[in-house]
């Protein structure tokens, strides 16, 4: 995944001579995942890839900081109460934790260094502002509502928009990719599936940078290190392949209904080691007569379930003090639903001609507890924990 692409100039066959005008060879670079028995791109640099002259370590906290949720509560994190600065990629405040996925809040105006996380691949959503991403890849305008899909490996940097840009990181120990349910034997999204091949932007270009002694951020499973290359790492002047950056909008998600409440896997938009990331977008109300158009309450027993909640109204959650900008945390152990009087509110909405929901959210269920990183411990409003025994919404 996602599909086949091509991009600026590749000679007739792979592997064989391609000529740079000054009559040396280009050097390839073969991208490749899973031992190369999995998907590829195959790269053409004007310089040679491998020429590095410095390597240093740099600090980073990995998870230090991060605590097991225990005692065991549901929790809060209003991001609004998060310091904005640096860039995309070093400003990034850790919000939740385990060893298969890594979740932060990024809100920052300045460009970032040159990026590339060994460690895993990375879906990077767009909450508010836009932002270019370039990669050795080519080009890809990110903006509000975008899930920017970054294979491991992949060396490449962000430039926000004037006004900055606002994000939610999150950084697998492996890949993310559509769900195998969506897909075809052969890679092909199937009818039934909320989004296909139309709904992904791969990128343009390439953008053949020239430059000296560049030096490249690089996260392994060790830590960062900053790897200094002889030549700029965006000579490409060509590609091809089925590996490459992407960016999906929230927007183009299809949202799939039942006449009554229909539970998370349809809202399901992308599958990682041990987690997922699903899409709750605007979309009519539950139609049965008798519907109760929110969700009922549930105790999703080997999950621990972080919901972003990045546009509209959330009706289920009155009374709680979330708002657009708030993420929740409800852990395996935690039996959660909608706030007292929610339901009522939306059987009596429904029967006042309400059928439609306005909210957008973003979803991760891991299937590993995650811990509370600083930024969540920073943030977190300590009274949300006790919102259901109230006795109706405020
Ligand atoms: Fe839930």
């Amino acid at each position: 995944m996602p599909y086949y692409r091509v991009t600026g100039e590749v000679p007739r066959k792979r592997h064989i001579r391609f000529h740079r005008p000054d009559g040396g060879l280009y050097s390839e670079e073969l991208m490749g995942e899973e031992g190369f028995s999995s998907d590829s791109s195959l790269l053409y640099h004007t310089h040679l890839p491998t020429a590095i002259t410095k390597s240093e370590g740099v600090a980073d906290g990995g998870q230090a900081g991060t605590v097991p949720n225990h005692p065991l509560l549901p929790r809060h994190v209003r991001t609004t109460a998060l310091a904005a600065g640096g860039d995309l990629v070093l400003g990034r405040a850790l919000l939740f934790a385990n060893d298969d996925v890594r979740i932060s809040f990024v809100s920052a105006a300045a460009p970032s260094g040159l990026y590339r996380n060994s460690a895993g691949d990375e879906a990077v959503y767009i909450q508010q502002g836009s932002a270019v991403f370039e990669s050795v890849y080519g080009t890809i305008t990110a903006r509000s509502g975008d899930y920017v899909v970054v294979p491991r490996g992949t060396i490449h940097r962000w430039l926000p928009a004037d006004a900055g840009v606002s994000a939610l990181a999150i950084e697998a120990s492996g890949h993310i990719r559509p769900p195998r349910r969506y897909l075809s034997a052969a890679g092909q999204f199937l009818e039934h599936a909320p989004y296909s091949e139309r709904d992904l932007r791969g990128p343009e270009g390439p953008l053949l940078a020239d430059g000296q002694d560049v030096p490249v951020i690089v996260r392994t499973r060790g830590g960062l290190t900053r790897l200094t290359y002889a030549h700029h790492p965006f000579d490409v002047v060509g590609w091809d392949g089925c590996l490459y950056p992407y960016a999906f909008n929230i927007a183009d998600f299809e949202p799939v209904l039942k006449r009554t409440h229909a539970p998370p896997p349809v809202h399901q938009t992308f599958e990682g080691p041990n987690f997922v990331i699903c899409s709750f977008c605007p979309r009519p109300l539950d139609f049965d007569p008798e519907a109760v158009p929110i969700p009922y309450n549930h105790h999703n027993v080997d999950s621990d379930e972080m919901m972003f909640y990045v546009g509209g109204d959330y009706t289920a959650r009155k009374g709680s003090g979330i708002g657009v900008g708030s993420i929740t945390l409800h852990p395996a152990g935690f039996t959660h639903g909608p706030q007292p009087g929610a339901v009522e509110a939306a059987v009596a909405g429904l029967a006042e001609g309400k059928t439609t929901t306005d909210e957008t959210a973003v979803m991760i269920d891991t299937f590993r507890p995650l811990n509370l990183g600083p930024a969540a411990r920073q943030a977190e409003d300590p009274e949300y924990a006790w919102t259901w025994a109230r006795s109706g919404p405020s």
